[in-house]
């Protein structure tokens, strides 16, 4: 599908569009060595193995095994395909996309879906407002929502049958298949079309260009079968760890200061009071990409979540992710009521007000937390408070350390210097299990325990190790690309995966062109070229005097019969191998 532009257009793409400069508009990169290293926006983790190679061109996570190009990374993170991936850096760096003839599939679906929740929209509300709807309205009213805000916000109601919106999109013209791409609907097992939402009231979700992209509904009578809410699950145009509700309507704000609720109600509820910088992230805890959005338009977000148990989780594990994008947190503690809905319902918006007003830092925060936890007036109490207090100060920047210590000295009557040096063993003792958690990672990496891309690697892994080692060689100097097809034929390569990189290198280089990540990504499945990005990244470091050894131990282990797996591995080959992805590493 790519072809329908050229090899030569992407590559310009490519060259405009650094990859180090195009992530960091995503993830908070810092600067390691020659890469770059910052948390995975793919999956959530408190210690960074994401990494961007400048010199490769190409990202890899430890954690996930994620990897690709920056092409790859786009279609990732913006949920695009390939076309529309390169469409998106070409625009990112003012390059005019060649004209391609014909419209391509996905994007008119996405267009088609567009349109269909909009009508999904205005079809809800209209029903709201239909003598049926009286009892949703009345539900909205008996929450304090006026009229005017069921407007600002397009509620709605999903009226009580089987398929009432599905026929009506069906005489609009949407296809069976445009309405289960929306998720309007799903297949009976008739082989007939449902709605999705049957008799709830409903939330539009909007996009920050205000387009509808995804609805909630909520239940508000018993009758109601299925949980609480349901939800648009992804489609797409709608990724529901990138989206923020009401994030629409707040960005107009001038503050540069947003707050993060739980849920729908109480963004609206908020909003109806005059806070119109609300929004909610609809799940439990903010994601990076999330964070990302209310960067774009706050520096200070106010964490307003429920106050039960899963609220304050929610909190404990936001503060991080938000810190780590640069975000000033404040936490505010909603006490007299469940969530912030219930407590302007019952103290009014001045009540709020002052809530904000006197709200937290994170630091705060936290150590209240963990006060909560003990009984200080024990001796008892006392120690174990110190313990997870002093734990939880060796994870901050000296500064604050420094203040926060003389406060719980003060607090407990003891010497400042004890709670300085309780915690710098605290933060010795991190360091080393974060350094063990990262040997034993790339203990199982080099191991090739469990590698579903190369299944025979762990059964022959001084061969396979060779190969890599080749093949990262060959795609840093890949002038010794002819001269190695010669000395080594593809047939001699041990493991399959190693073999078919090769082969591949030797026919992209003997067509004349240069062997990139990119390429190389539209001749590999995802999984695959994230697996060569690992290779050409890590196992570099191998000087060129091996080269010779390298392809002897192909040769030799090619014509070993006996098998030799992961145990087998001498612990000196082990070191040996954790030694050279170390200096990689720095
Ligand atoms: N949520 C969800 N599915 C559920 C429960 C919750 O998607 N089964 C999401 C919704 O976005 C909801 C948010 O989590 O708005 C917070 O949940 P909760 O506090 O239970 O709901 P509220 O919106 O506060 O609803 P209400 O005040 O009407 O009880
Ligand atoms: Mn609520």
């Amino acid at each position: 599908m790519h072809l329908l532009l050229s090899q030569e257009f992407i590559n310009e793409v490519k060259d405009r569009n650094d990859i180090t400069d195009v992530i960091s508009g995503y993830v908070s990169l810092k600067r390691s060595g020659r890469n770059s290293k910052g948390l995975c926006p793919f999956h959530s983790e408190k210690t960074p193995s994401f990494t961007v190679y400048g010199d490769t061109a190409s990202f890899y996570c430890f954690g996930c095994q994620a990897g690709g190009d920056v092409i790859g990374f786009i279609r990732r993170i913006e949920n695009l395909d390939y076309i529309e991936a390169v469409k998106f850096l070409a625009n990112r760096a003012g390059l005019a996309v060649p004209e391609e003839g014909k419209n391509d599939g996905l994007s008119h679906m996405r267009l088609r879906i567009r349109e269909q929740n909009r009508e999904a929209g205005r079809f809800f509300y209209k029903s709201l407002y239909s003598p049926a709807g009286r009892q949703a309205l009345e539900y909205f009213h008996s929450r304090g929502l006026s009229d005017e805000t069921i407007r600002h916000f397009g509620l709605g109601w999903s009226p009580d049958g089987w398929d009432f919106l599905a026929r009506h999109l069906q005489e609009l013209g949407y296809k069976r298949d445009e309405i289960l791409a929306a998720d309007l609907g799903y297949t009976s097992r008739k082989g007939g079309i449902i709605d999705r939402f049957r008799n709830r009231v409903m939330f539009p979700i909007f996009d920050l260009q205000g387009n509808v992209v995804a609805f909630g509904g909520r239940k508000f009578t018993e009758d109601v079968v299925g949980g609480k809410y349901v939800n648009t699950s992804d489609t797409l145009i709608y990724k529901k760890t990138n989206h923020l509700f009401a994030m629409n309507l707040a960005k107009n704000c001038k503050s540069r200061e947003l707050i993060l609720c739980e849920g729908y109600m109480d963004v609206i509820a908020l909003h109806q009071a005059g806070f119109s910088n609300a929004v909610a992230a609809l799940g439990t805890a903010v994601t990076p990409q999330q964070a990302r959005v209310l960067h774009k338009y706050a520096d200070r977000v106010v964490l307003s979540q429920d106050g039960d148990e899963a609220g304050q989780k929610s909190i404990a594990r936001s503060i991080p992710i938000m810190k780590e994008e640069g975000l000033d947190v404040r936490v505010l503690q909603i006490t007299g009521a469940k969530d912030p809905d219930e407590f302007i319902r019952k103290y009014g918006p001045e009540r709020f007000k002052s809530l904000l007003e006197g709200c937290s830092n994170d630091i705060e925060y936290s150590l209240m937390r963990i006060e909560s936890k003990y009984d200080v007036s024990t001796d008892d109490g006392r120690l174990h408070y110190l313990r997870e207090v002093c734990n939880y100060l060796s994870g901050l920047g000296g500064l604050e350390r420094e203040v926060y210590a003389a406060r719980i000295a003060d607090k407990l009557h003891i010497e400042k210097s004890a709670v300085i040096s309780q915690s710098e063993a605290s933060a010795r003792r991190r360091a080393r299990m974060e350094k063990d958690k990262e040997f034993r990672e790339m203990a199982k990496n080099t191991a090739g325990i469990g590698s579903r891309i190369n299944p025979e690697r762990s059964a022959n892994l001084r061969a396979s190790n060779a190969e890599y080692s080749l093949l990262s060689m060959l795609f840093l100097h890949q002038d010794m690309i002819d001269k190695t097809a010669v000395l080594l034929p593809p047939e001699d390569f041990v493991t399959e995966f190693g073999r078919k990189i090769y082969s591949e290198f030797i026919e992209i280089h003997s067509s004349g062109q240069e062997i990139s990540v990119s390429l190389l990504s539209t001749r590999f499945s995802e999984e695959e070229c994230a697996e060569i990005v690992r290779i050409v990244n890590c196992y570099d470091s191998v000087a060129k005097d091996d080269y010779d050894t390298l392809i002897s131990i192909i040769k030799n282990e090619r014509f070993t019969p006996k098998p030799q797996d992961a145990a087998k591995l001498s612990a000196d080959e082990l070191l040996e191998q954790m030694n050279r992805l170390k200096k990689k590493k720095n």
